[in-house]
């Protein structure tokens, strides 16, 4: 860890400090939490932050796109693979915790290269040090769905963070691009979703590229990697594919040799539950944008603690000690 990293460490755990004692006199004055369903100083938070939404916004933006870097992309995949890794069956992973600060997650290779994005979002952090990081990931991959020109995901602040990586859950949770239909299944079905969402949410991938450096596969899926629409879908039902012949893993490239889809990818073609809805989302854009706002806001809400928040103490660093 670098001396700027280690500062910015302390900087957030003084301001974390400041945050419990004021945290601590609230609590003092609310004498009727432990009967209260919302604690207090959470509800708090999360309310603050909404009301600073559009200054959060600005905060994200600035951070995300600037004069010569736009990293929507990875800010979209940061956001998944923070809540990617949920399993329904007993509630661990997911967007709460912002546990891909800590091993196993932080060295997950299927996580390689998203230190780049946790960096980059760094200052959000310093101007509103309220925010759990957890929220600011999430947060920053919704807002970059919309930068690029897609829908506006529904959002709701409310998530905490992990204070080491005690649960953070194992890694082998997110998908791997080298497998097919019944591996998507496997990992999708787990966190609750079913095969529209599983192509629904694949669609992301019309932003970005693969990195050889990072997963070792190479290229765009679609001529315009900033921009948010549906040319994924376009390209995957309506393009040729064949076995690119390189050294690399197995990857598949369209005629013209500039596009690329994954195994996985290719999957929501072939599978013939997989590609009616992959059909779907090539001939109707709005149809996309809908049901790609929906199950996004769910896979990085639904799978939050915040959610807990209308069930009583949602065991946060917050609360935990103050409603224990
Ligand atoms: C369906 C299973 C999925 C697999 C196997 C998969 C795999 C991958 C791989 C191998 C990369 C290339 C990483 C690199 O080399 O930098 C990638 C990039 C990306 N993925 Fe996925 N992914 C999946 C689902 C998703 C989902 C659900 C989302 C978001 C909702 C998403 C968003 C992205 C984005 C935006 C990029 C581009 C990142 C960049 O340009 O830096 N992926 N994915």
């Amino acid at each position: 860890m670098g001396n700027g990293s280690e500062k910015f460490l302390l900087e957030v755990n003084l301001a974390l400090t400041k945050q419990v004692l004021v945290s601590l006199s609230a609590h003092a004055l609310h004498t009727k939490c432990k009967l209260s369903k919302f604690p207090l100083h959470c509800r708090t938070m999360a309310d603050k932050a909404k009301m600073l939404d559009n200054a959060i916004e600005s905060a994200i933006r600035n951070a995300v796109v600037d004069y010569k870097v736009n990293a929507c992309p990875m800010a979209v995949r940061l956001a998944w693979h923070s809540s990617g890794t949920f399993d329904k069956k007993d509630g661990s992973g997911g967007s709460s915790g912002a546990t891909m600060r800590f091993e196993p997650e932080s060295t997950d290779d299927a996580n390689a290269g998203l230190n780049i994005m946790r960096d980059l979002l760094i200052p959000v952090k310093k101007q509103f040090p309220f925010l759990s990081i957890a929220d600011i990931w999430t947060r920053a991959g919704a807002f970059a769905v919309r930068f690029s020109g897609g829908p506006s995901v529904p959002f709701e602040y409310g998530r905490t963070d992990a204070r080491d990586g005690r649960n953070a859950p194992p890694n082998g949770r997110l998908p791997d691009a080298a497998q097919g239909a019944q591996h998507l299944r496997d990992i999708f079905y787990r966190m609750g979703f079913n095969d529209r969402e599983i192509v629904c949410l694949s669609g992301a991938h019309t932003l970005g590229r693969c990195h050889k450096s990072r997963s070792g596969f190479d290229g765009p899926w679609t001529a315009n990697p900033l921009k948010f629409d549906n040319s994924y879908f376009k390209n995957l039902m309506g393009l040729d594919w064949k076995p690119r012949k390189w050294d690399g893993p197995l990857q598949y490239e369209d005629p013209s040799g500039k596009y690329m889809m994954l195994p996985s990818d290719m999957a929501l073609k072939t599978d013939e539950s997989f590609r009616v809805f992959a059909q779907r989302y090539a001939d109707d854009e709005q149809l996309f944008f809908k049901d790609f706002a929906a199950v996004s806001c769910c896979v990085m809400s639904c799978v939050c603690r915040a959610s807990s928040l209308t069930a009583g103490c949602c065991e946060c660093f917050w609360c935990a000690p103050l409603c224990a």
